[in-house]
C-alpha cells in the first residue's frame, strides 16, 4: 500500500502565520504538523509516500527530505493550484496506479493513527475506505449519511447538515477512485471535492467501509485548531529535561526542557510545557500549562499560558500572555520608562492583538 499525503493549499484561514510558509510545517508541541500525518502513514506499514506540494511549498523539502528518517521513501509532486483533493489524486495517478493507498490530508491530527483504515480496508476488501467522527460543527466538514451501518450520501460543508458525522481527512481507495475523480465536476468553490468523488463510487455500487475514529481527530484550518491540536498532543507528554534548571526553580506536571536550555530563578513551569533547545527562560517566568516554546527563544519577566511561541522570539515584559500563537522571529519588549507611553506595533497584514 502506498501513501498520498497533501501538503499543498494556500492556508488562508491561518493567516498571518501562513504568509511567509506552509501550513503543514507550524508547529503542534514543537514538530511540523506534517511530520505527524509522516509518523502515521509509516506506522501503518506504509513505505512509499507521495506529497502533493501547492505553490507554498518552501521549508518542506528541506524538512522532510527522501523521509528516511522516518522510515519512507518520499516522492514530491507539484499541484499548480489547488484545485481539490481529488484532483490531487488524479495528479499523482501516475505514481499510485496499481497498488490500493491512503490519502492522508497533511493538516489533520488523529490520536490513534490510521491503521485501523488499513485493517478495514483489508478485512472487508473495501473500494473505499472513510473515516467519520460526530462533530458540534458538521456545517466545517464533508457530511456523511447513513442508514443501516451503510453510508448513503456525502456532502461537503452542507448549510444544514443532515448528520453530525464529519469525514476525517484519511482515506483509503483502489485504482476505482480514478474513474470516480474523472467523473465529477468543480464544486462552487472551483475544487474536485473528495466527497463527491467518495459519492460516485456510491453510485457505480462500489463498496465504501466506514471507519469510526476513536480517540481524538483535529483538522487545524484555524488558528484556534492549532492551539486545541496544541493542547491534544501536549496531554500526552513524556517529561524529560535535558538543559539546565536553575535552583529554586519549580517544575510541575509534565515538562520537556530542550538540550542547550536554561531555566533562571525565580521561575514556574507548570505542564504539560515543552521548550525546544538553546532557549532561556527567566528569570522570573511563569510558563503555564499547554504552552509550546520553540527554539533559541528567550523570555523574561512574563507569564505565558495555553501559546505556542516558536523560533527565536524575544519576549521581555511583566505580563501575561494567554492562547497566543507567536511565529518566528518576533519580539515582544516592554520598556516601562519609553515616553511616550503606549502599545508600540509594527504588525503585518492581518496580524490579531487583543489587549
Ligand atoms: C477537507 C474535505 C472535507 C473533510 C476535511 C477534513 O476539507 O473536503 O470533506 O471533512 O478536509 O479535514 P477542507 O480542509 O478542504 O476544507
Amino acid at each position: 500500500m502506498k501513501g498520498l499525503l497533501l501538503a499543498g493549499g494556500h492556508g488562508t484561514r491561518l493567516r498571518p502565520l501562513t504568509f511567509t510558509g506552509n501550513k503543514h510545517l507550524l508547529p503542534i508541541a514543537n514538530k511540523p504538523i506534517l511530520f505527524y500525518g509522516l509518523e502515521n502513514l509509516a506506522r501503518a506499514g506504509i513505505r512509499e509516500v507521495g506529497i502533493i506540494l501547492g505553490p507554498i511549498k518552501e521549508g518542506i523539502v528541506e524538512a522532510v527530505g527522501d523521509g528516511a528518517r522516518f522510515g519512507l521513501k518520499v516522492t514530491y509532486i507539484h499541484q499548480p493550484e489547488p484545485l481539490g483533493i481529488a484532483h490531487a489524486i488524479l495528479i499523482a495517478e501516475d505514481f499510485l496506479r496499481g497498488e490500493p493507498f491512503v490519502v492522508y490530508l497533511g493538516d489533520n491530527l488523529l490520536k490513534k493513527g490510521i491503521g485501523s483504515f488499513v485493517k478495514l480496508f483489508e478485512e472487508k476488501q473495501s473500494d473505499c475506505v472513510i473515516g467519520v467522527t460526530p462533530t458540534k460543527e458538521p456545517q466545517r466538514f464533508g457530511v456523511v449519511e447513513m442508514e443501516n451501518g451503510r453510508v448513503v450520501r456525502l456532502v461537503e460543508k452542507p448549510k444544514q447538515p443532515r448528520s453530525n458525522l464529519a469525514l476525517v481527512g484519511v482515506y483509503v481507495f483502489n485504482d476505482s477512485v480514478f474513474e470516480a475523480c474523472r467523473r465529477i465536476r468543480p464544486s462552487w468553490r472551483g475544487e474536485l471535492e473528495i466527497t463527491d468523488a467518495i459519492q460516485t463510487l456510491i453510485d457505480m455500487k462500489k463498496r465504501v467501509d466506514v471507519n469510526f475514529v476513536e480517540g481524538w481527530w483535529k483538522d487545524t484550518g484555524k488558528p484556534e485548531d492549532l492551539l486545541e491540536a496544541n493542547q491534544l498532543v501536549l496531554q500526552e507528554l513524556e517529561p524529560c529535561t535535558k538543559g539546565s534548571v536553575e535552583e529554586g526553580v519549580v517544575v510541575t506536571g509534565n515538562v520537556v526542557i530542550g538540550e542547550g536550555t536554561v531555566v533562571r530563578k525565580e521561575s514556574t513551569i507548570r505542564g504539560p510545557v515543552v521548550i525546544g533547545r538553546d532557549c532561556e527562560i527567566g528569570p522570573n517566568v511563569y510558563i503555564g500549562p499547554y504552552t509550546s516554546i520553540g527554539d533559541r527563544t528567550r523570555i523574561v519577566g512574563a507569564e505565558i499560558e495555553n501559546s505556542i511561541i516558536m523560533n527565536d522570539v524575544v519576549i521581555e515584559c511583566n505580563r501575561r500572555i494567554v492562547d497566543s500563537i507567536i511565529g518566528n522571529h518576533t519580539t515582544i519588549i516592554e520598556h516601562e520608562k519609553n515616553r511616550p507611553r503606549g502599545f508600540k506595533f509594527i504588525l503585518g497584514e492581518r496580524t490579531f492583538a487583543s489587549i
